[in-house]
């Protein structure tokens, strides 16, 4: 296959294909933190992040929710519907930790009686910082109808995917996650949902299954993306 490169990320790839409502996003081994400070190809990333997004995103499909994805197409791809980006990042968090435990001095672990949504303008050369909806919308990037659906969705998310996890016995402890306008204007999950984009610990043991393992230095990190993939696929059998 011949596919134009229309753009290369960090951990992916775009690619054109026939259809301009479609493309190919190619999930590679590389992983980078702390903005490109820090960089390694991990062994398998590439397809075990592939096989975990494709299996959350074709059950959020099942249970209502509407996302980019149509289809695994082979060991690192996936096709998804074109969409128009929106420059914001919603982290959903159900257990304290990462930034928000370091910038308000909480200890990690802390389980908050109510879920916290943050969202972030995604700009890397500013470090995508923390905003909140009134500078969303004063900067033209949303409206205040279309954050009320992105808040309302991310919350179902979140519902489905916890009782996901909760059954593959880890803890969803907080996730990123980002929207884009369909043809029809509506707004629609468009992004991977994998090891490097939220924390996952074991629900036993409190061993962290996620990226924090590259970005911490704890080893094992290959391993424990296996992990994720094979516990999701029995959960979900
Ligand atoms: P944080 O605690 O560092 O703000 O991270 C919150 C969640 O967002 C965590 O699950 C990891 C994810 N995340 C990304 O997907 N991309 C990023 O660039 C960062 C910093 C975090
Ligand atoms: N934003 C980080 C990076 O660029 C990624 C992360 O920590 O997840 O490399």
């Amino acid at each position: 296959m011949n596919m134009e490169l229309l753009h290369e990320g960090k951990s992916k790839q775009i690619f054109a294909t026939d259809n301009p409502a479609r493309v190919i996003i190619r999930f590679k081994d590389d992983a980078t933190a702390f903005y490109n400070i820090k960089r390694a190809k991990i062994e398998n990333k590439g397809k075990m992040n592939c096989a975990i997004s494709s299996l959350l995103l074709g059950y959020l499909n099942e249970n209502g929710i509407a996302t980019h994805f149509v289809e695994q197409t082979d060991d690192h791809s996936q096709l998804c519907r074109v969409v128009e980006h929106v420059a914001i990042e919603v982290i959903v968090r159900n257990v304290i930790a990462g930034s928000m435990a370091k910038r308000l001095g909480l200890e990690e672990g802390i389980v908050p009686e109510n879920t916290i949504f943050d969202i972030c303008l995604r700009d890397a050369e500013l470090g995508d910082p923390l905003i909140n909806d009134h500078h969303a919308v004063a900067m033209g990037i949303v409206s205040y109808e279309e954050l009320e659906t992105i808040y309302r969705t991310s919350a179902k998310i979140n519902a489905l995917l916890t009782e996901l996890y909760r059954k593959a016995g880890i803890t969803l402890v907080d996730f990123k996650i980002e929207f884009g306008r369909d043809e029809e204007g509506r707004m629609v999950l468009a992004d991977e949902l994998t090891p490097d984009t939220c924390r996952l610990w074991d629900i036993e043991t409190g061993d962290r299954l996620d990226k924090d393992r590259f970005r911490r230095d704890l080893g094992r990190v290959r391993e424990a993306y296996e992990e994720v993939a094979n516990r999701l696929r029995d959960a979900l059998k």
